[in-house]
């Protein structure tokens, strides 16, 4: 039943994840299911919330919906009652999808929903979130900037450092910025010691990276 359910899954997102912008397509979803299992081995959580909602978790992200949050939620709670899923497992997956992303974690004047928090969470924001950084972390960045048409970098734009969620989904900032203003950030948020450790050398990474990338534009 429960491999089913995972194949069943697995189809339906591939599916509607056809065309997706290639830092949110299928292999995302792919690498994120692939950290959560390992990450999963060294806690003590439901493998079935956590393998379903790594699956399920970019399924319809408002940024590619014009902002609209509800779709994704309501897209997944849909498919898995469709496929007959148990209410209480469907309810703490769309928890969690519209708990990860890092701009949740935003401050954010229009939420009035209850902050929401769970270790089988916790195992699938690691998942999501070491896949922003390293050179994975790099390839994406930049592929969503060229998908937005934004600068790779700007002297005279600075980083905004304290962004509230609204500004965080309306900046148009270039490529370079959101390193500052997320991506080194998401190594000192990791929950899971094993994300920590997995997070220390992309983190490394991505710094040398800037490193090399400040030289060059220096025409050093
Ligand atoms: P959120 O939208 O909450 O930042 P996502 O997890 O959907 O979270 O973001 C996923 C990835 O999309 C980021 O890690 C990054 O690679 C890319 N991305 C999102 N916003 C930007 C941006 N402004 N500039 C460059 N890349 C971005
Ligand atoms: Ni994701």
């Amino acid at each position: 039943m429960t491999n089913e359910t995972i194949e069943q899954t697995i189809t339906f997102v591939k599916k509607a994840l056809k065309g997706a912008e290639g830092g949110h397509d299928w292999f995302h979803i792919q690498r994120v299911f692939q950290n959560a299992q390992s990450i999963a081995k060294t806690e003590n959580v439901n493998l079935l919330i956590v393998s379903l909602s790594a699956l399920l978790h970019d399924i319809a992200d408002a940024k590619f919906h014009n902002g609209d949050e509800s779709i994704g939620p309501r897209m997944a709670s849909e498919f898995l009652a469709s496929i007959k899923v148990e209410q209480q497992v469907i309810d703490h997956v769309v928890q969690i999808i519209e708990n990860i992303s890092f701009k949740s974690s935003l401050r954010d004047e229009n939420n009035m929903r209850k902050p929401f928090n769970s270790l089988e969470l916790q195992v699938v924001q690691d998942a999501d979130r070491l896949d922003a950084i390293g050179a994975i972390g790099i390839a994406r960045a930049f592929n969503y900037g060229g998908f937005k048409n934004r600068e790779l970098y700007n002297p005279e734009i600075s980083p905004n450092l304290n962004m509230s969620k609204e500004e965080y989904k309306k900046s148009t900032a270039p490529t370079i910025n959101h390193f500052y203003e997320k991506l080194l950030l998401l190594k000192g948020k990791m929950n899971t010691d094993t994300g920590k450790n997995i997070a220390e050398s992309r983190h490394q990474y991505m710094l040398d990276f800037l490193i090399q990338f400040d030289k060059e534009w220096n025409g050093l």
